[in-house]
Formats: structure tokens, sequence, C-alpha cells
């Protein structure tokens, strides 16, 4: 299955991403994650990207796009992938759609986490993230079992650094003008699907894969 996460920061894309890539046994390709893990890495595009993230600005389509193509021609993508936070721009959604469309591939749904403003900042800033496995947690509605410590891999969790009042206001205004047009763009295709993310974790998960059952 190929399928597109869709929602605001916050919304729960990292955190359904890691069940749904685990149920359907596909890769979780977060482009977040990847450039965090060049940022810890201190590579020349972790260094780029940095400068844009930490003012919760988007790291240009141009370096963004090429990554992600690249990262989707790896073996582990040709039975289908999970793309998290990627297209964020109609210009990434076109260039998705020529890759696939160059490959004879279909995308099988982009499905939209829909969370209101209002949920939003009490998420972000009450976030914990895994640095190595890029789990994510909530010190209060998704603690780890030790509350410092990863469940997955047991390495100790963190506040990420664009999760601060002000980054994520500057995240959602962004998101408001670039990406939420992408919710009428594969509406217009008819691939979209939405679920309700205001609900408890497990079931905005049962939300998901009632939709995702109906797409293989
Ligand atoms: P990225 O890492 O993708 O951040 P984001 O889109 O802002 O999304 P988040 O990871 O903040 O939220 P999420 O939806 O994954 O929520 P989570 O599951 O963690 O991007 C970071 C930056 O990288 C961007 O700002 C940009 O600079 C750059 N970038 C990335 N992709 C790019 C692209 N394509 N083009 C250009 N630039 C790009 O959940 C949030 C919190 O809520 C957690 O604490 C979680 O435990 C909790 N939670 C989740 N679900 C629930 C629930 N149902 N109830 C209660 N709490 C919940
Ligand atoms: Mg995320
Ligand atoms: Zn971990």
């Amino acid at each position: 299955m190929k399928i597109v996460l869709l929602g605001p920061p916050g919304a729960g894309k990292g955190t359904q991403a890691k069940s749904i890539s685990n149920k359907y046994s596909i890769p979780h390709i977060s482009t977040g994650d990847i450039f965090r893990k060049n940022i810890s890495e201190n590579t020349s595009l972790g260094i780029e990207a940095k400068s844009y993230m930490d003012k919760g600005q988007l790291v240009p389509d141009e370096v963004t796009i090429n990554m992600v193509k690249d990262r989707l021609s790896q073996d582990d993508c040709k039975e289908g992938y999970l793309l998290d936070g990627f297209p964020r721009t109609v210009a990434q959604a076109e260039a998705l759609d020529s890759f696939l469309k160059e490959r004879n591939e279909e995308l099988d749904t982009a499905l939209a986490i829909e969370v209101p403003n209002e949920f939003i900042l009490e998420r972000m800033t009450g976030r914990r993230v895994c640095p190595s496995c890029g789990a994510s947690y909530h010190i209060k509605f998704n603690p780890p079992a030790d509350s410092k410590k990863c469940d997955l891999c047991g390495t100790e969790v963190i506040q990420r650094k664009d999760d601060t009042e002000e980054t994520v206001k500057e995240r959602l205004e962004v998101y408001g003008r670039e990406t939420q047009p992408l919710i009428d763009y594969y509406a217009d295709k008819n691939k979209l699907s939405t679920v309700d993310g205001t609900k408890a974790i497990i079931e905005v998960f049962r939300g998901i894969c009632e939709i995702l059952e109906n797409k293989k």
C-alpha cells in the first residue's frame, strides 16, 4: 500500500504511522525524522535543514523532493510505503504524482488526520520523542512506561527543539498556507480520506484501520 498521511503539526501523524507501518509491514518515511537524523549526524543536508526547522519554516522543495525520491527508490519501498510529513506543498505533491506516474503506480490514499488548532499547543509542548527510533510520547496523553525512556528501544526521550510555543504557532501558520491546500488537491483526485484525530490514540488507529481495510 502507498499512503500519504496529512494533518497539522501535532495531529498524531508520527504516532499513528508507527502502528500503521507495523500492521501493514510498510516502511514509515518521515521527512522530519530524516532531517533530524541528518542534523544529529551533522551532514550538509542536516545543517541546511536545521536553519529552517528551528524557525518552524519549510525546508526548500528542491532539497526535500530529491531526498524523498532517493528514499522511495530504495528496495524496501517496492511493496509500498507510508509517507509522514511529505508532501507538504503543492509542488511536492505534483513531484510525487510524476514519480508515481513514471512507474505506473498509484497512491492508495491520502489520509488526513483532522485536529483543530485548540488541541495542538498542549500536544506539542507535552510531547517527548525518542531521538533514536523517532517514537512520539506525551507526558499526559501517552507517557512511556518508564517516564524517561523509550518503550521501544530504551533510549532517553527528549523534547524537540521546535516544540516551543512560538515555533508551534509559526508551524501552524505555515501549515495553513502551504499544506492545507493539499486536502483539496487530493479530494479533487478522489484520493482523500479523513479521520477524526481528537479521539484517544487507540480509537484514531481503529478509524484508520477501517479506512485502510477498504483500500486493500
Ligand atoms: P515534522 O517532524 O514532520 O513535524 P510536523 O509536521 O510539525 O508534525 P509533528 O511531528 O510535530 O506532529 P505529528 O503529527 O507527527 O504528531 P505526533 O504523532 O508526534 O517536521 C518538522 C520540520 O521539518 C518542519 O517544520 C519543516 O521545517 C521540516 N520538514 C519536514 N517535512 C518537510 C517537507 N516535506 N517539506 C519541507 N520541510 C519539511 O503527536 C504530537 C503529540 O500529541 C505527541 O506528544 C503525541 O503523544 C500526542 N498525541 C498524538 N495523538 C494523540 C491523541 N489522539 N490524543 C492525545 N495526544 C495525542
Ligand atoms: Mg511527526
Ligand atoms: Zn526509541
